[in-house]
């Protein structure tokens, strides 16, 4: 295996299509070996600080388990506990905790904030999620579908929808294209990723033989795919208000029974990195249901969310087996 020992994991493109998949494989390998009751401790004795300036179900729970399987300890920081930011320097803190802690995990608004803490600890430093990128949601979403379709990437084909100039939009654009899948990314073009994730896209697909639809027709997009992909209309960080707009730009963009039968694929799966507002029984659910009609889910609706072709319970646990991965490839001396 390609070895990724004190690498940082800041984003996709930082990554050849061959590490990626080392990644990906050694994932399922403990995966299995976790589901046959022999999974051998690689991190004993080492602690990785986690950093979180936005919330998080997954991603923390998905480090802190992964870590006490592997034997490591862990430090959860959120912004109120943290002296980062305020108190103190992005470059100090990541000079501190270099000095007790093994890895660093960074969740926040600014990808440059997890470049900068990369740029001066001295051990390797994983993006948890920021607005630009979420390269580890990636890995769980690229082993999920490797399970359920395992085919090389050139001949799997996905469609993501929705608001495209995302963490999600632009990580799933630009993974596609280092792996060399069919990637087709679905939204008005006013949420299109920037014209430099487009680039950078075009440059990787030009290397791995992916081909990139980037497009406003939902039918176009759709069209003989193995999956299909969403995310929160409004993500972490944005103003409420943003609501009204995006709901009235991206209605035609819903997953719903419709799109799924435009695939007109009868095996299609549903991936969705989660949460999701698929139905009332959330505040943010409820309240969009009342002000814009929308009882039965926004982004996703409630029938296709719970239908046995979604895969998103799958793709949820797999975020635990493959951020494993990148902490055993990164900081295990014998992975
Ligand atoms: N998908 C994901 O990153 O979930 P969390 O926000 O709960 O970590
Ligand atoms: N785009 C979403 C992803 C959540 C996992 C957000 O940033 O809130």
């Amino acid at each position: 295996m390609t070895s990724l020992f004190g690498r940082d994991f800041l984003k996709e493109v930082d990554f050849t299509a061959a590490e990626l998949d080392s990644l990906i494989d050694l994932a399922a390998t403990l995966k299995l070996e976790r589901a046959e009751h022999r999974e051998r401790p690689r991190l004993t004795g080492s602690a990785v600080a986690l950093i979180f300036e936005k919330s998080s179900t997954r991603t923390r729970c998905a480090f802190e388990v992964a870590a006490f399987q592997q034997g490591a300890f862990t430090t959860y920081l959120d912004p109120a506990s943290s002296q980062m930011g305020h108190k103190e320097s992005i470059a100090d803190t990541a000079r501190v905790l270099s000095r007790m802690y093994d890895g660093i995990q960074y969740r926040g608004a600014a990808q440059a904030t997890a470049e900068e803490l990369a740029e001066y600890a001295t051990v390797p430093v994983f993006n948890g999620l920021t607005d630009e990128w979420h390269p580890t949601q990636m890995l769980a979403d690229f082993l999920t579908m490797r399970e359920h379709a395992p085919r090389p990437w050139g001949d799997i084909t996905y469609a993501y929808l929705g608001d495209a100039r995302n963490n999600m939009g632009n990580s799933y654009l630009v993974m596609g294209a280092i792996m060399g899948a069919d990637v087709r990314i679905c939204a008005p073009r006013a949420l299109w990723p920037a014209d430099d994730v487009q680039a950078l896209a075009r440059e990787r697909a030009s290397v791995s033989g992916a081909r990139i639809l980037i497009t406003e027709s939902v039918e176009e997009a759709v069209a003989g795919a193995d999956f299909l992909a969403t995310d929160v209309w409004v993500s972490m960080g944005e103003p409420a208000e943003t609501w009204a707009e995006r709901i009235e730009i991206l209605r035609p963009y819903r997953l719903d029974s419709t799109v799924v039968r435009g695939s007109g694929n009868p095996e299609v799966k549903i991936l969705h990195c989660l949460p999701a507002f698929h139905d009332a029984s959330t505040q943010v659910g409820r309240t969009v249901a009342e002000r814009y009609g929308m009882t039965d889910g926004v982004e996703i609706s409630h029938d296709v969310f719970e239908s046995p072709a979604s895969i998103v319970m799958d793709e949820a646990e797999n975020r635990l087996h493959t951020i494993k991965a990148v902490l055993v490839a990164t900081l295990a001396r014998n992975p």
